[in-house]
């Protein structure tokens, strides 16, 4: 197969960051056909898997390759009274999928809309937003994996999704790219959820529905969080850290009004934003690397800041938080 390799070009337009580091050599597949070709014939090479770039900060060139992921299409594989089951290609649009969702009236990624990135990145970092995650519509993915370029299948149930996790960033890191995924949708009557804080602000007076739903977190979105066409960012830039219920006791002691959730195990989370903007870091810029004034946990890009100089801030967000709180805080972003 003749595949179009390309060398030395700018990795800019391929992340929301919109860092400025080179590629040594480059391929867009759009196919597993594609994939598989390029994975044999650079067999040593180190690898840079890119979908949407978005949750992706790069601090310097890759002398390796980078592939990206450009395979498109959705396939209903089940229709029935209930709902559909839908297999996705790993390269479209995770919003894209969601508005042909709603155009359809097929339920359960409404709460998900406008998280920026492609489909076949959502399963890695088990996507959530607004009480919804990813998990709860997922059925299973399609992997090629790198080492023999094989095809699998991943049921939910070997996926070990977790809060922003899952095995694909664990146990299978740099192992497998995923190439597709299975969804299971419903028909109405939906089962909508308004659970979190201001999406039933927003829906007071509108009929419930998953359309009105999307909507009201489009709002909410478009409100707090930085589009990264108009400024670089990457969504949220650490995890939400869970911490041990005497912990919580007793900075709940220092600051009363501490946000907080409980989680399983018996642990607690703390929203990072409110850790961060504890310590006044909202707004806060070091020349064009900043920290977003509308939602402390976004790191954001002015203009031409260098990958390593959003990581210098992230690291000293990370050292403020454990001086002040005692509580270490984890990127959400991969870093390479
Ligand atoms: N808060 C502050 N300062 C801020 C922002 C928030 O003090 O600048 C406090 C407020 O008390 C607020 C609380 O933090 O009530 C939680 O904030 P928010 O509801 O905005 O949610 P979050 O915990 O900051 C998480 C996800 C988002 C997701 C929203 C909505 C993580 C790391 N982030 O943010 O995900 O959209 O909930 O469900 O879990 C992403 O992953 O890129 C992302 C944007």
């Amino acid at each position: 197969m003749v595949l179009n390799f390309l060398e030395n070009i700018s990795l800019r337009p391929y992340n929301t960051f919109g860092i400025d580091v080179n590629a040594k050599k480059f391929i867009a597949v759009s196919s597993t056909d594609e994939l598989i070709a390029a994975l044999n014939q650079n067999p040593s090479e180190n690898l840079l898997l890119i979908g949407g770039g978005s949750n992706l900060l790069l601090t310097k060139d890759f002398d390796g390759l980078t592939i990206k992921m450009e395979n498109r299409g959705m396939e209903i594989l089940e229709d029935d009274p209930k709902g559909v089951t839908v297999k996705v290609a790993a390269g479209e649009n995770w919003h894209d999928f969601v508005l042909w969702c709603l155009e359809n009236d097929y339920g359960g990624v409404e709460n998900l809309a406008l998280i920026p990135g492609n489909v076949g990145a959502a399963p890695i970092q088990n996507i959530g937003a607004y009480g919804v995650e990813l998990q709860s519509v997922f059925l299973s993915c399609e992997t090629v994996s790198i080492p023999d370029g094989k095809v699998s299948t991943f049921y939910k149930a070997d996926c070990e999704f977790g809060y922003r996790n899952s095995i694909f960033k664990n146990a299978l890191k740099g192992e497998c790219i995923l190439t597709s995924v299975v969804f299971r949708l419903t028909k109405a009557p939906h089962n909508i959820n308004t659970s979190y804080r201001g999406i039933g602000e927003k829906m007071k007076g509108k009929s419930l529905n998953i359309q009105n739903i999307a909507q009201a977190v489009i709002e909410i979105r478009s409100e707090k969080l930085p589009d990264p066409k108009v400024i670089g960012n990457s969504g949220s830039f650490f995890k939400n850290p869970l911490i041990p219920q005497n912990q919580f006791l007793e900075l709940k002691n220092q600051y009363p009004l501490i946000p907080h959730y409980p989680d399983s195990e018996g642990k607690v989370k703390i929203p990072a934003a409110w850790l961060i903007d504890t310590l006044g870091y909202k707004g806060y810029r070091v020349n064009d690397a900043g920290v977003h004034q509308n939602q402390a946990l976004v790191l954001v890009n002015y203009g031409s800041a260098k990958g390593a100089e959003i990581k210098n801030l992230a690291q000293e967000i990370q050292l403020k938080v454990m001086e002040n709180f005692g509580i270490a805080l984890e990127f959400e972003v991969n870093i390479l």
